[in-house]
């Protein structure tokens, strides 16, 4: 008889988050923080013309993105933006949407080119050790992903799709969907806290 954690990891899609177990009361900012944990396979297969249908679907534009073969990551700098990287559709207040390859994200609150940083940060001397409030202790994958962010008007990033959260101090977290805090005034950073009405995003 197969192994149940082998007939786990090939039943789930990793493209798509809502198939993975949700436990919203562990942390605000972390909508399901749930991920197959240490031990589980890695996926049996991605479906790869999916995701390469999905970009040819986005060319046109002036910058192509592609479809690259890593996963989709988010390095939170100290004093500075959130710069994420993958496969990432950016679904805009108004919403229209941007197909990118990387970003650079503003958690400060201050850009006057929001979502994007413009280095406002260094006027208004944003002060924050990019430390990670809550870790995990999930098994990052290598797998190509795509990751949908949307920026809520007054409130914070949103985002669904498989993400691993991590800083140059070592800390990670691995998620599959969440709140980024863009404010700047979250105490749960970089998530949000909810707490602050998010008046300044
Ligand atoms: S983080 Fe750079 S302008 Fe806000």
């Amino acid at each position: 008889m197969e192994d149940t954690t082998k007939a786990l990891a090939k039943s789930l899609d990793w493209s798509d988050p809502d198939q993975f177990p949700t436990d919203p009361e562990s942390n605000p900012g972390l909508d399901s923080p749930s991920v197959p944990g240490p031990g589980a396979e890695k996926p049996a297969s991605t479906d790869e013309k999916a995701l390469d249908r999905w970009f040819l679907e986005q060319r046109g534009g002036k910058r192509v993105p592609k479809r690259l073969d890593v996963a989709n990551e988010l390095l939170v700098t100290s004093g500075g933006p959130l710069k994420m990287t993958g496969n990432i559709t950016l679904i805009h207040e108004n919403g229209s949407v941007t197909h990118a390859n990387n970003l650079s994200l503003c958690r400060c609150g201050a850009s006057k080119n929001k979502p994007y940083c413009d280095d406002q940060h260094l006027d208004i001397e944003f002060f924050d050790n990019g430390s990670i409030s809550q870790l995990s202790d999930w098994m990052a994958v290598n797998r190509p992903q795509t990751i949908t962010v949307t920026c809520v008007k007054n409130g914070p990033l949103k985002f669904r799709g498989y993400l691993r959260i991590f800083n140059k101090k070592g800390q990670e977290c691995i998620t599959v969907s969440g709140a980024l805090c863009r404010c700047g005034k979250s105490s749960k950073k970089p998530f949000c806290d909810n707490n602050q009405g998010c008046a300044g995003c």
